[in-house]
């Protein structure tokens, strides 16, 4: 097939719902894309957060070969041996949550846990917070906080209120006795890079402890390292009941979990479920992708070239930036202005990064980034931001 065709096939039969950029890519390599023309593109998206390990991981692929050729699909009610090393796995990065419910992906993974909420305490409250995003599924949606992602789809869940994210003057008036569970992102990503405080975290487990009430984090975006740590909500130092992830648990392979802790009760059998969940095909790219994150030290990684970009950015002498903030390689940079038109510059550039929010540009490169192409993607960013660029884009 050629440009053309593949151009047009999509055209036709694409649902609608993607904005659609004219590049196509066919293959992947690190932090790098190569279109069908082998032009190198620098991917600071990562799919939304997904390549944490870069792209055509070689230990991801031979254990899908590997995989591939034994056991692909299984359902949970029979045991498997990829199933069992990831279970033991993913247990082992949050001491405290002992068990693991697999789906196919982030909002699955929040569905599961609000639901796992309300039949554990009984009680029908979900408080999530301003600018949130959970996923785009009814519970999850409801939970979403932007009338972007809402609007045309009412009526929602009922039971669901949004506090203001950081303030926990605000999350001890919204938590009482008829509150299942307190949902919130460590970091909120779509919502535009915004980093819980520790002490607001700390307060949520308090706060959620003394009202009989269940903490749920959602690290579906800045899950597996990207943070400087495996999960972001453990720079606060805190466990909460259930934490949601998804997008690079599985190196790529479409894959979300729940790990559960003690205070979750009544998850018998029946009460909820996945036919794909927990497949050994996926369980298995999970297994060599968890161990290729710890084997190339990739949190610690994230946290030494999140803290070199930052500061590199913070250097940019431009009137355009408003703020520069992140954490490990989840970084936004909040512009005075609408970011569309700098991020149709920077792909004509061949570096590929994400809005959050109009005016903040969100970079999530897979945590395998050199720091090479670090330096790579500064000098475009400096160019792009100085005085005389960004009156041209403007003028566009
Ligand atoms: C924090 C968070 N939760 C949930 C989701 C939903 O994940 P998915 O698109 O896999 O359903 C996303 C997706 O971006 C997310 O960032």
């Amino acid at each position: 097939m050629n440009s053309k065709q593949i151009f047009e096939i999509e055209a036709r039969h694409t649902s609608g719902l993607y904005t659609k950029q004219p590049i196509i890519f066919v293959r992947g390599q690190g932090a790098l894309l190569f279109d069908i023309d082998n032009v190198e593109y620098l991917d600071c998206a990562s799919g939304h957060g997904v390549a944490n390990l870069g792209h055509a991981h070689p230990m991801v692929a031979a254990a899908l070969a590997e995989q591939a050729t034994k056991l692909v699909t299984l359902f949970e009610t029979f045991y498997n041996d990829q199933r069992a090393a990831l279970m033991e796995k993913m247990c082992a990065l949050v001491p405290g949550l002992e068990r693991v419910f697999f789906c196919n992906s982030g909002t699955e993974a929040v569905e599961a846990a609000i639901k796992f909420a309300r039949i554990s305490t009984g009680r029908p409250g979900i408080v999530a917070t301003m600018r949130a995003f959970h996923g785009r599924t009814m519970g999850s949606l409801s939970a979403t906080y932007n009338k972007k992602y809402r609007e045309g789809f009412e009526p929602l869940v009922p039971g669901y209120c949004h506090v203001p994210y950081n303030n926990i003057e605000a999350l001890e008036k919204a938590i009482s006795a008829e509150t299942a569970a307190f949902i919130v992102e460590a970091v909120q990503g779509e919502g535009g890079v915004y980093i819980a405080d520790p002490a607001y975290i700390q307060a949520a487990r308090r706060i959620c402890d003394e009202h009989g009430a269940l903490l749920i984090i959602d690290e579906v975006q800045s899950g597996f390292g990207r943070t400087g740590k495996w999960f972001a909500v453990q720079h606060s130092g805190v466990t909460p009941d259930l934490l949601c992830c998804a997008k690079s648990l599985a190196g790529g392979v479409p894959m979300g979990a729940v790990l559960i802790g003690p205070a979750v009760k009544n998850l018998t059998p029946g009460v909820h479920g996945s036919t794909f969940g927990g497949n050994p095909l996926a369980c298995a790219a999970g297994v060599a992708a968890l161990t290729a994150i710890e084997a190339e030290r990739l949190p610690a990684q994230a946290a030494e070239k999140g803290a070199y970009l930052m500061q590199k950015l913070r250097q940019i002498d431009s009137p355009l930036i408003r703020e520069v903030r992140g954490i490990g390689l989840m970084v936004g940079i909040e512009l005075k202005q609408k970011v569309q038109p700098y991020l149709k510059t920077l792909q004509d550039r061949h570096i590929l990064a994400l809005n959050a929010g109009l005016t903040v540009i969100r970079l999530l490169p897979p945590l395998v980034i050199t720091y090479e192409q670090i330096d790579h993607l500064l000098e475009v960013l400096t160019e792009v931001f100085s005085s005389e660029a960004s009156a041209s884009t403007q003028a566009e």
